[in-house]
């Protein structure tokens, strides 16, 4: 519980100084060529990835946040992780339920969530 409300107050912080990633470098905007060379570094998790998330979340078009584009991401980051795993399990406008990945368990739906906002690992 304190934990989460720390990311938050760091989320809102980091925001209003204009970026400053869990590295310390500020989020840079991707383009999709950038985005679609990134891959999980798990391979069972990369197989996932590829069949399902990967087809909207690099293309701009689909109005999804593009993957490893924290600028993107950061914002929803702050809402917590938690509140980001309902929506990937339930869906939200163009966010099939489950990501349209019907073999990702919770679990796999976390990690992939966590690799596209560029926490992998972290
Ligand atoms: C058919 C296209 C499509 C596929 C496939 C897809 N997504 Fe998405 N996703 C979207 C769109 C569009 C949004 C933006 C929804 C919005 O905020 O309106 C989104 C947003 C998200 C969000 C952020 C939700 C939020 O509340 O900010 C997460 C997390 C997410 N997707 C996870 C995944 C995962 C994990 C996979 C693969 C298992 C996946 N998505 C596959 C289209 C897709």
């Amino acid at each position: 519980m304190l934990r989460t409300r720390h990311t938050i107050a760091l989320g809102v912080l980091c925001a209003v100084a204009a970026g400053c990633g869990d590295d310390g470098a500020a989020p840079r905007a991707l383009s999709e060529a950038e985005s679609a060379a990134l891959v999980p570094a798990d391979a069972r998790l990369a197989e996932l990835y590829e069949n399902s998330c990967k087809a909207c979340h690099t293309v701009r078009d689909s109005l999804a946040p593009l993957t490893g584009d924290r600028t993107q991401w950061d914002p929803r980051w702050a809402r917590g992780e938690d509140a980001l795993l309902g929506v990937a399990i339930a869906g939200k406008n163009g966010m099939p339920a489950g990501g349209q990945c019907f073999s990702c368990s919770p679990g796999d739906l976390r990690a992939l969530t966590r690799f596209m906002a560029g926490r992998e690992g972290g």
